[in-house]
């Protein structure tokens, strides 16, 4: 056995908020690639709480103080939505890669600057929309990619369930809170159509563009009774193909989540679960070429841990990037932003050029 050390990405995890303690903390320190070198919280009691259980090798209370440390290589920005934009561009202009979670931002504007300000850094930025390493769908996108030829037609579908709390308390740690943590100004959350479509919808957009490449153009309907909210999204692909997403919050059943692409020489029907359950999507692909189904096993199932292995390995080994990067990011919040103004007009709308906030 080689005794030569594997290069390992010393990411510094900003934030030691639910995500964090759910899924980023443990991905680092699981990684074949990464250690979990610093961890930062305002939050001094729940950064220490997370500490003990977690053993970075370093911890801050001050931002500033953690990218001012050389032997932070790449930061994790895992806080509210709001603070995203400021906190990735702080990383880059400090010379560290960054990891923000979805969505990247909340408004256009910020999303274009920050995406500029990547370009002409020449770090990496990647957005946390994780599903896309899921290895099913990422053998979906692989086999629409290589094996279908045209793409005609996708609908995708991301609807939470009203019973999603009983499963994450099953399935997550038991998160620690702090009456120190800093939150955005006001209560983001309580509108629940912008929460929704930034929080949620950010993954159901960036699926569908992952599959089916860019939307140019869409129209969306939203109803809302009894509390809960259901948005229908067509939409236009680069390609002339055409969509159909649905973003339901909540059913009234478990967590439903999928897709189908039908292309021209075979088409993916995708069954997703509830992410938290480490669960690799149910992926079924036809070929007209030999008349087979195949199917991926996708046995691990820790989409969060494979997220930070790719970001190491673009980082360490230059390998292409696999996930959401700032472009990515940027058009995801666009989208998001088109799908409000197509509500407020009634009218199909145009993705490129939108501008604003949700
Ligand atoms: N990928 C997913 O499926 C997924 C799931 C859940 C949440 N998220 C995203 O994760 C992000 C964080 O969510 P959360 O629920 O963990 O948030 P949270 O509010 O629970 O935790 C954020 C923590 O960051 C700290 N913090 C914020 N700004 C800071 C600063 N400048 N300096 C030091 N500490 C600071 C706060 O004190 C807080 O403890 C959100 O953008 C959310 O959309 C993603």
């Amino acid at each position: 056995m080689s005794d030569v050390a594997v290069p390992k990405l010393r990411i510094g995890v900003l934030g030691a908020g639910a995500i964090s303690q759910a899924a980023h903390l443990e991905a680092c320190r699981k990684a074949r690639n990464a250690t979990l070198y610093a961890i930062c919280d305002a939050a001094e009691d729940l950064l220490q709480a997370v500490a003990v259980v977690h053993q970075p090798c370093t911890t801050f209370t001050d931002y500033d103080q953690m990218l001012a440390d050389p032997n932070v290589d790449a930061v994790i920005v895992a806080i509210a939505d709001q603070f995203h934009v400021a906190m990735a561009s702080k990383a880059i202009a400090a010379g560290k890669h960054v990891l923000v979670e979805k969505p990247m931002g909340v408004n256009v504007e910020e999303c274009e600057a920050l995406t500029a300000q990547v370009g002409a850094s020449g770090l990496t930025l990647q957005v946390g929309t994780m599903r896309r390493f899921d290895e099913g769908i990422a053998y979906a996108h692989e086999f629409i990619t290589e094996e279908i030829g045209e793409v005609l037609s996708m609908r995708a579908w991301y609807c939470d369930s009203t019973h999603r709390y009983a499963i994450t308390d099953a399935l997550q740690p038991l998160i620690r809170t702090s009456g120190g943590a800093v939150r955005p100004p006001g209560d983001p959350k309580a509108n629940r159509r912008s929460y929704y479509l930034l929080g949620h919808a950010s993954h159901l957009v960036d699926t569908a563009r992952f599959l089916c490449g860019e939307i140019v153009s869409l129209r969306a309907e939203l109803v809302e009774k009894f509390g809960a909210f259901s948005w229908f999204i067509s939409t236009r692909f680069a390609d002339g193909s055409i969509g159909h997403l649905d973003l339901t919050m909540s059913v009234r059943m478990d967590w439903f989540e999928g897709f189908h692409v039908y292309g021209e020489r075979g088409s993916v029907v995708a069954r997703s679960f509830q992410p938290w359950y480490l669960r690799t999507s149910e992926v079924e692909c036809f070929s007209e070429s030999d008349g087979l189904y195949r199917r991926p096993l996708g046995a691990d199932g820790h989409f969060w841990r494979r997220q930070v292995e790719g970001f190491a390995d673009t980082i360490l080994n230059g390998a292409p990037q696999r996930g959401a990067d700032a472009h990515d990011g940027l058009a995801a919040v666009r989208t998001l932003v088109a799908i409000q103004r197509s509500l407020d007009s009634g009218e199909e709308v145009e993705v490129a050029g939108i501008v604003g906030a949700v």
